[in-house]
């Protein structure tokens, strides 16, 4: 397998501080050669990010997000997209210049040097591996509403919940891990397919709850606009941020794409209008359909609010629940997809084992890396309860979407010249209000998150030191030995 050619341009002066900071050359990682198969074009990469993106948060956490805002959910969940906007152009400025498959990792190596590019691609696990672990959880809790409506039967708690919530085990959610890693292992082409068909199921079943719901639609539902005012409405677009995270899943394909620089940045900016558009004709439908104040706890799904719109004795509830299983089902297939390839590039940089970037003869497939990451997820599935894990998951990704953001600035200043098949308009105004956001809601995250993230980062730096340092790929590259 041809290894990216990476040279240590970036290190002031020698010793510690040198290392940290060196950087992947730009150029030699634009150029990166790879073992795994150019299958993608730009709608499967569009429907890649599109797969990623919707499930829990429009599914679940729009209804748990209405009592906070009231029907000015419908303005949140565009502030929450402007807010994404901001960095997906970030993204798809570096996707189009990097179109390596470690995503942030890569841009942040060639940017901001060797630790920021760790400290990054630590918290990428928490968007990836560890949110992929908290879709698995919603997932399950789709499997036993689907149950309920349609047979009448749930899962016992001691086989579908976690210890510490009333469980011993949660087997549906391991299990749907196990089911997307067996898609995995066939191909990237063969889970792109998987893809775009369940893509098609949950966008047709939103769509069918918007022509439902708007069957029981009182405009009256959303006056006043804005009952708990505008601290309301922002809070809840910091609660909906969670449905907008996935965006960025193209861009851990770019060693997949039959045409990266291309095809990368339209398919990111793309996913992101049109899961904006559905998130907010949804959001419209659902409190036409059911005043704000009948939202409330966690009981409060979009099948619910068919229940109430329609009557219990409806078809509709059930096919939307339907629709939800596959719809998780999708993201939890994308994400985990995504975590295999961004260890795969930093395995080949030698910041973690080189198993993670062997890839298979036969299928291309790196099929040692989604095995173990497959099982590390699964266990974490099986034993951790959902709120934990959806807040780390938020913490890890607006870090990187910050990072994504300083990362585009540098990079229009230390090399203005280099190629881009896509610009971000207005840089670096555009960039810096994307910092300025995610740092907004980075700190409206709780104590506990920043507390865990804090332990998080510790731990990873700890395996930088230990392993990263001594095996990177660039303490062998020619200049450094001179
Ligand atoms: N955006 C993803 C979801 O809502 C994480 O499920």
């Amino acid at each position: 397998m041809e290894t990216v050619r990476t040279r240590p341009d970036g290190g002031p002066g020698s010793g510690l501080a040198a290392r940290l900071t060196r950087r992947q050359d730009v150029a030699a990682a634009a150029a990166t050669g790879t073992a795994l198969r150019r299958t993608m074009g730009m709608w499967q990469l569009t429907l890649l990010s599109v797969g990623a993106t919707l499930g829990t948060g429009i599914f679940v956490v729009l209804g748990e997000a209405v009592p906070d805002a009231g029907p000015a959910i419908v303005v949140s969940f565009a502030l929450a997209g402007v807010t994404a906007l901001f960095s997906a152009l970030s993204y798809a400025e570096l996707a189009g210049m990097i179109p390596a498959s470690g995503s942030s990792y890569s841009y942040a190596y060639a940017t901001l040097g060797e630790l920021v590019a760790w400290v990054c691609g630590w918290c990428l696990i928490l968007e990836y591996g560890v949110s992929v672990a908290a879709v698995a959880v919603g997932w399950g809790q789709y499997v036993n509403e689907l149950l309920d409506l349609t047979v009448g039967v749930t899962l016992p708690d001691a086989l579908s919940a976690p210890p510490g919530a009333g469980g011993v085990l949660n087997v549906p959610a391991a299990l749907i891990v196990v089911l997307a890693m067996v898609v995995l292992l066939r191909g990237a082409k063969e889970s792109a397919v998987a893809n775009v068909v369940m893509v098609g199921v949950k966008v047709a079943s939103l769509v069918m709850f918007c022509a439902v719901a708007f069957t029981a639609f009182h405009a009256g539902n959303f006056q006043p606009l804005f009952p708990l005012g505008a601290a309301g409405m922002s809070a809840g677009a910091a609660s909906l941020f969670f449905s907008y995270i996935g965006f960025d899943a193209a861009s851990t394909a770019g060693e997949e794409a039959k045409n990266p620089q291309r095809d990368l940045p339209r398919a990111i900016i793309l996913s992101l209008v049109l899961v904006t558009a559905l998130y907010v004709l949804v959001a419209v439908a659902a409190l036409g359909a059911m005043p704000w104040q009948d939202f409330g706890g966690t009981e409060a799904t979009l099948s619910q609010v068919l229940v109430q719109a329609v009557g219990g004795g409806s078809l509709w509830p059930i096919l939307l629940s339907a629709g939800a299983v596959v719809a998780t089902t999708s993201v939890v297939l994308t994400v985990q997809y995504g975590q295999i390839r961004i260890l795969f590039a930093m395995s080949r940089d030698g910041l973690v084992p080189p198993v993670f970037s062997r890839v298979h003869a036969k299928s291309g497939v790196p099929r040692a890396n989604t095995v173990i990451v497959s099982s590390f997820i699964a266990v974490l599935a099986a034993l951790v309860p959902l709120g934990s894990l959806a807040d780390a998951t938020s913490i890890g990704t607006l870090f990187a979407f910050a990072l994504v953001n300083i990362a585009v600035v540098l990079l229009r200043r230390r090399d203005p010249d280099a190629p881009r098949s896509f610009r971000v308009p207005l840089s670096p105004l555009v960039p810096v209000l994307g910092v300025v956001c995610c740092g907004y809601m980075l700190f409206s995250l709780g104590t506990d998150t920043w507390i865990a993230f804090g332990a998080w980062m510790a731990v990873g730096l700890v395996v930088y030191r230990l392993y990263g340092m001594k095996h990177s790929k660039l303490n062998s590259a020619p200049e450094e030995q001179s």
